[in-house]
């Protein structure tokens, strides 16, 4: 089965991506992991993709699309993934089209505004595990610790203020526009992402076993 899960910046996708993967056995591929995975390193490449990214815009797909190319080529894939980010436009949509990428279903995950700009200040993530916690709905046991691996959590640099207010705005103008386009293919799930994590768990699944 493949799957996108769209949605806004904070919406809970990864989230929600994290625990589909263990009931589906099929992998999460998050193009925000791939690049910020590709920031550690200390490249030119990496300090291009920073400057899009820290300032909440999208990175061309002339850098993200080979990436994710490699990626699923990769055998965990063979049985389907969850695309996590992607596509954000309708010509990245367009481009899994045209890559032979059959796509069975795309959920959205809905969340007011007001919800996604305080998860997104209050998130955190662990530097080695990538586990997601929020400090005010779902806080680690030790504050500044993962309960996983014992990592150190941080704030991601595109969860500032001003950035998270340009991101907003891009996924309004780029993304909003592949809710229709999913509409029309009759692939969209909609999924109220505006409750306890658990809940937004089972409604996901529950959908998508319909
Ligand atoms: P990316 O990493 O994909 O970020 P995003 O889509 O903006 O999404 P987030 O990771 O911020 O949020 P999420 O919806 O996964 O929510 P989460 O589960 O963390 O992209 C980052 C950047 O990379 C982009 O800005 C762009 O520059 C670049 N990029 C990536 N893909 C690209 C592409 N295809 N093309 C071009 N550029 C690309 O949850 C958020 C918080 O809420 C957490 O604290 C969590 O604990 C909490 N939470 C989750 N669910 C709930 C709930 N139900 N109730 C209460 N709290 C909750």
């Amino acid at each position: 089965m493949n799957l996108i899960f769209l949605g806004a910046p904070g919406s809970g996708k990864g989230t929600v991506a994290k625990k589909v993967t263990e009931k589906f056995s099929i992998p999460q591929i998050s193009t925000g992991d791939l690049l910020r995975e590709e920031l550690k390193k200390d490249s030119r490449l990496s300090w291009e993709l920073k400057s899009y990214m820290d300032s909440g815009k999208l990175v061309p797909d002339s850098i993200i699309v080979p990436m994710l190319k490699v990626r699923l080529s990769k055998k965990d894939c063979e049985k389907g993934f969850i695309l996590d980010g992607f596509p954000r436009t309708i010509a990245q949509a367009e481009l899994l089209g045209k890559e032979g990428v059959k796509i069975e279903k795309a959920v959205l995950f809905d969340v007011p505004m007001k919800e996604v700009y305080d998860r997104i200040v209050n998130r955190r993530t662990c530097k080695s595990c990538g586990a997601v916690y929020n400090i005010l709905t779902i806080p680690p046991k030790k504050e500044g610790v993962c309960d996983k691996c014992g990592g150190e959590l941080y704030s991601r640099e595109d969860q500032r203020p001003e950035v998270i207010t340009k991101r907003l705005e891009v996924y309004a103008k780029e993304t909003e526009p592949l809710i229709e386009y999913y509409r029309e293919k009759k692939k969209l799930i909609k999924v109220d992402a505006n409750q306890i994590p658990e809940k937004v768990l089972q409604a996901t699944i529950e959908k998508l076993r319909e």
